[in-house]
């Protein structure tokens, strides 16, 4: 098929309705998202809709008008309640779509076999004049192949559509950027099923209390039942995978960047601000502060994370979800299939360096000064008590569990170790419960700052939590005769266990603060002295 493009001109207008009336396709723009609009009342055309999308049927459509009047000529509802009226009033034409039990004109495909319909009058002129010139009422999903980010301009609609339906309509970029708010009055309680730019506060302003669908924000259960079957799918997703950074604006820049010093794969998806902290390549939607532009430029940011070259991951960084912020937090979780990480409230500071530097003198110096330490040596011997972490140590080691249920610990540990493959594996399991428990217990400790005592701090992505990092070094000599002393072993495996760990090199390279061991005790105390000093006036 050849997909016109046409403009907003009236003789445009007039052959995209006569399209629409023939039961064709016509991707219309709209000020929340582009839509693609097939007459309402005939079941056939709307079938093509879903075809064009690869939309689950079991997915309603909202169904569009030009004037309130047309609601009740058309026969779309049962009744209109007076709520509805009420939002009538302060919100259409515009950006809020309202469902309401559904009248006999409406086919089973535009309600996906529910007995309610959600109803919308838009603002834009263009899709206005459409509505009004043929006369019809439009079902109109985003105008987007199903579970991509919805179109905002007449291009993101020709890269996903072009080929697949008859037309579309050309009306600049949209202003909104959000699709519309969706409530429903069909509920005890009017409840909103998708937030926009009408925000929960001005509904209620205007129409008393508005809940706040489950499904809005929080993943569903398998077992549980979606109000809103769009609200269930994977959606807004570019091909990179998108995870989402919850916390302070500080944590995320160290984050980011302490990532992608190591891997140039990621990039990220965050506010005008932040883009000159920033050191991975970078997508903006707008100021911090403006919410509205963020909305308006979310969308096009999530196609344009493609266009990153080599950039596999985004990091975004998560709004508040209140306000215009429910909106843009609803799609972004959606984009990052529900992955959010949540950065630490606390302010951390990694402690680590080469086995035999001395870097537990150092973690117990400061824990003297009053500084409160987590461990990642106690961390990890409460992770393999986990019973995920041990099932997944069974399925990678075979059955390393005694008798009552407890884990063999020199067996896993004789079999990890016996290869860099097996450590590997070993650590792909325990690290992330590891990194986990210590961020809670940093989270229970008193004061505001938590030393991370972790000779594996980087091996296990715990450095990106870190505000500062302190590598603890020694000469390679000094270091063997610490060990060999220490633990009683040879030299030769001694020099084993110092050749599996990262080189100076590394350390210099990724801590901010390098503490020398070589000498006396004073000169190690000396050295934690300044540091302390330092981390204290921050
Ligand atoms: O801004 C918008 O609303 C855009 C423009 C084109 O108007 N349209 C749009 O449509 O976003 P769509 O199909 O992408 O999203 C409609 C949402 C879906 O989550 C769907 O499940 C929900 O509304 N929905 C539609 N009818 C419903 C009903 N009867 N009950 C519950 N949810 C319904
Ligand atoms: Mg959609």
């Amino acid at each position: 098929m050849n997909t016109l493009h046409l403009s907003d001109t009236t003789e445009d207008i007039k052959a995209a309705a006569a399209i629409l009336r023939d039961g064709g396709l016509v991707a219309m723009p709209t000020e929340t998202v582009y839509g693609l609009a097939a007459n309402a009342l005939d079941g056939d055309a709307v079938r093509r809709i879903f075809e064009a999308k690869g939309r689950p049927m079991d997915n309603p459509l909202i169904v569009h008008v030009a004037e309130f009047s047309d609601i009740r000529r058309l026969g779309l509802v049962a009744e209109i309640p007076y709520l509805a009226r009420m939002l009538a009033e302060a919100f259409w034409p515009g950006p809020l779509t309202v469902i309401m039990k559904k009248g006999g004109a409406i086919p089973d495909e535009v309600s996906a076999g529910l007995d309610t319909v959600a109803i919308r009058i838009p603002s834009h002129p263009a899709a206005h004049r459409l509505l009004a010139t043929s006369g019809l009422a439009l079902a109109a999903p985003s105008a987007n192949t199903s579970g991509k980010p919805s179109p905002t301009t007449a291009q993101h609609v020709i890269d996903d559509m072009d080929g697949r339906i008859e037309a579309v309509l050309d009306g600049g970029s949209c202003s909104v950027g959000v699709e519309s708010t969706v409530i429903t009055l069909v509920a005890d309680v009017p409840r909103i099923l998708r937030p926009g730019i009408i925000t929960r506060e001005e509904l209620e302003a205007v129409i008393g209390p508005v809940e706040v669908d489950h499904a809005v924000l929080h993943q569903l259960e398998n077992n549980e039942r979606a109000s809103s079957p769009g609200m269930k799918y994977k959606h807004y997703a570019p091909r990179a995978r998108v995870i989402l950074l919850r916390g302070d604006d500080a944590k995320y820049i160290t984050y980011v960047n302490r990532l992608y010093a190591r891997d140039q794969s990621i990039g990220a998806i965050c506010y005008d601000e932040d883009k000159p902290l920033l050191n991975a390549p970078c997508i903006t939607i707008g100021s911090m502060q403006d919410e509205k532009a963020q909305a308006q430029a979310l969308f096009d940011a999530l196609r344009a994370a493609d266009g990153l070259t080599g950039v596999k991951t985004v990091y975004a960084h998560c709004p508040a979800a209140q306000g215009v912020g429910m909106a843009l937090y609803n799609r972004l979780i959606r984009a990052a299939a529900f992955e959010v990480i949540d950065l630490p409230k606390k302010r951390i500071i990694g402690l680590t360096g080469q086995t035999g530097a001395g870097k537990s003198e150092v973690s117990r110096l400061l824990s003297e000064r009053g500084l409160p330490v987590v461990s990642a040596d106690a961390a990890a011997r409460r992770a393999v008590e986990d019973s995920e972490v041990k099932a997944m140590l069974c399925a990678a080691f075979g059955d390393v569990l005694r008798e009552d249920g407890s884990l063999d610990r020199s067996l896993v540990a004789r079999i990890a170790f016996s290869s860099r493959e097996m450590t590997a594996r070993l650590n792909a399991i325990t690290h992330p419960t590891i990194a986990r428990l210590m961020l809670e217990e940093a989270q229970a400790l008193p004061g505001d700052t938590v030393i991370f005592d972790a000779s594996q701090l980087f091996e296990s992505g715990e450095d990106l939590f870190c505000e500062r990092i302190v590598g603890v070094l020694a000469d390679a000599e000094i270091r063997l005769r610490r060990i060999t002393k220490r633990d009683g072993i040879s030299r030769e495996e001694a020099a084993l266990r110092m050749s599996a760990q990262y080189d100076e090199r590394f350390f210099l390279t990724y801590c901010d603060d390098i503490l020398y061991n070589n000498g006396t005790e004073q000169a190690l105390s000396d050295g934690v002295r300044n540091l302390y000093e330092g981390l204290v006036r921050g």
